[in-house]
């Protein structure tokens, strides 16, 4: 299958970034929220304060980003993505660092699965994604800032305004 590369993301590629990024910044932030239920449940009480509400609100929100993922996957092999802005060396980094992303927005949510209905192992490995995510997101937000500030050159700009035409 070929077709030729866009010069931008689409308005549904921009809107599905921003959407699962909001996502992943809350189950980081709430992520332990579930732990806690989950061992309320093990000592035979009920899950504390809010953590029951948040640890629902983490499956359904884990099981979201699965989907909205798998959408955004079909969109990229369906219409492509733009080529990285940076030749060379640093271009190879961030589509390195973006497969990578996609990696992990398919890993959490499904090891996440294998911990609530099997326990462990998956549990335990499925706490690794936390620290994953915080390296990746600050070696990615950080680029994509430096593009903005420093290099001031158009990267940021076609994560926010859809391609034209
Ligand atoms: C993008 C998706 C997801 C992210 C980023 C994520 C992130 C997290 C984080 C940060 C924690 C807390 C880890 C800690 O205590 O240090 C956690 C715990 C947990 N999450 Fe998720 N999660 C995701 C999806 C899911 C899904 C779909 C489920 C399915 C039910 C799930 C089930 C769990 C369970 C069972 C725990 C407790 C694990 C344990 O302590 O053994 N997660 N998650
Ligand atoms: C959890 C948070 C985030 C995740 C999981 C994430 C994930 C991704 C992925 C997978 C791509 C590649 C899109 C593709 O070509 O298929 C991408 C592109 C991009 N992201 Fe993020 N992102 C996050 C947060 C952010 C933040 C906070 C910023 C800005 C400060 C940002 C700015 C960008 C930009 C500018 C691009 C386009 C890069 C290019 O065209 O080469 N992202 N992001």
């Amino acid at each position: 299958m070929s077709h030729p590369a866009p010069t931008g993301y689409s308005l549904a590629q921009i809107t599905l970034h921003w959407i699962i990024a909001a996502i992943v910044f809350f189950q980081l932030a709430f992520g332990e929220s579930m732990a806690h239920a989950i061992k309320a449940r093990e000592e035979g009480g009920t899950p504390a304060g809010a953590d029951g509400a948040l640890a629902s609100a983490h499956y359904w929100l884990g099981i979201a980003v699965l989907a909205l993922v798998a959408l955004r996957l079909a969109l990229r092999v369906a219409r492509g993505v733009p080529a990285p802005v940076d030749e060379g060396l640093t271009g190879k980094l961030a589509a390195g660092m973006h497969h990578l992303f996609y990696l992990l927005l398919v890993a959490a949510p499904v090891t996440g699965l294998l911990g609530f209905y099997a326990g462990e192992p998956w549990g335990g490995v499925h706490t690794v994604a936390k620290p994953l995510f915080i390296v990746l997101i600050l070696g990615h937000a950080g680029a994509a800032l430096f593009h903005a500030f420093w290099l001031h050159d158009g990267t940021l700009r076609r994560m926010l305004v859809p391609q034209r035409g």
